[in-house]
């Protein structure tokens, strides 16, 4: 008997951004035993998934070609593999699916059991979707590389969360302020009162000299840095850090490189620190829970339907999203 087909969005070749998508019917995949499938009611889009078609990080990721994109999703259990233990047939969950295989721009996706968490009623699919990778690396940068206490236990630190209004960036604020830490946000001159909606104390436009500079207007000296942006040198950031602040670098290039061979050389108290998210469901769980509490939101900046994905992978490309872009099949 023939596989039931589904529609799927992908790419044959690296490159091409949007003109490179395609759209295919392709057999509903089938599961290994630890593994869901969902039916895919929201996907959310990263820059890593358009970074990956650029070939960033070939040949380990995507593992083959053509590639289904997309690892960030929420949606139904359609089937479970004979393993699964946490869920059943009707579930609703949030996935993120695997970074070699992906698989989120398709009306159905493989998720493993490990990195699907319950979405209950309260959260709708696209807050939902939105949360896996920037939600997660935005709670890795504060509470393991900054480590902050969220829960306002530990020392109130002064935080400066650059990119305020990106995936990753709007995600920081919020957690950052459930502390009651201070914090300062970078963003253009339109997005200012969306960041201090989401609790920023005090907000600088990048675009301005001032800040460029980074200078917090309170002349507070920041403990903590979740460097959302590219392209800032460390000689903007080394002034206002504390005796031992940190510049949680979530977006690593060669100049950051060079600055981490100096501050060790130097030893160097003001430390840069890169981080690379590494996914855990009780940390997936924790955002759902969050955001079921209402006390954190996914800021949406768009929905698209599958048919017209090309779109949302232009508008991701030109990095000038408002929280997350979505993708709904
Ligand atoms: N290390 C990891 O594990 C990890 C995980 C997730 C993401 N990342 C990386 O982190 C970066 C951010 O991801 P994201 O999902 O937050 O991206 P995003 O949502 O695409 O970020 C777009 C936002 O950033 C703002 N922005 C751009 N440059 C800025 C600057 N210099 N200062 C202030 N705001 C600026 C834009 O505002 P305007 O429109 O006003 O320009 C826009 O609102 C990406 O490079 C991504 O690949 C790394």
């Amino acid at each position: 008997m023939s596989a039931k087909l589904m529609h799927a969005v992908q790419y044959k070749s690296y490159g091409g951004g949007p003109s490179g998508l395609k759209h295919v019917e392709i057999p509903i995949p089938s599961l290994k035993k630890d593994e869901v499938l969902l039916k895919t009611e929201a996907a959310s889009l990263n820059p890593s998934d358009f970074k990956i078609q650029k070939g960033l990080v070939r040949p380990f990721i995507p593992r083959k070609l053509p590639h289904t994109p997309v690892t960030d999703v929420a949606g139904e259990i359609v089937e479970v593999g004979q393993g699964v233990k946490k869920f059943k047939v009707g579930d609703k969950v949030v996935a993120l699916l695997s970074f070699g295989n992906g698989g989120g721009l398709a009306e159905y996706a493989v998720a493993s059991e490990r990195l699907t968490v319950a979405r209950p009623p309260e959260v709708s699919a696209a807050e939902g979707a939105g949360l896996p990778i920037a939600g997660l690396t935005a709670l890795q940068a504060l509470t393991q590389a900054a480590n902050i206490k969220l829960d306002g236990t530990g020392e109130l630190k002064n935080i400066l969360v650059t990119a305020a209004s990106g995936g990753v960036g709007h995600y920081a604020v919020q957690l950052a302020k459930l502390g009651n830490n201070h914090v300062t946000a970078t963003c253009g001159a339109r997005n200012i009162d969306l960041v201090k909606s989401l609790g920023a104390d005090e907000v600088l436009d990048y675009k301005t000299p001032e800040g460029a500079a980074l200078k917090s207007p309170s002349g507070r000296k920041y403990d903590a840095v979740i460097h959302c942006a590219t392209g800032t040198p460390w000689s903007s950031f080394e002034p206002n850090l504390s005796a031992e602040g940190k510049v949680i670098d979530i977006t690593i290039g060669p100049s950051a490189l060079l600055t981490l061979v100096l501050n060790t050389l130097t030893l160097s108290k003001k430390q840069l620190v890169p981080l690379l998210m590494n996914p855990k469901a009780e940390n997936l769980e924790y955002l759902v829970k969050l955001v079921k509490e209402g006390k954190l939101k996914t800021v949406i900046d768009s929905k698209h339907a599958l048919a017209k994905v090309e779109d949302a992978w232009g508008k991701s490309i030109d990095g000038h999203a408002i929280g997350k872009i979505i993708v709904e099949p």
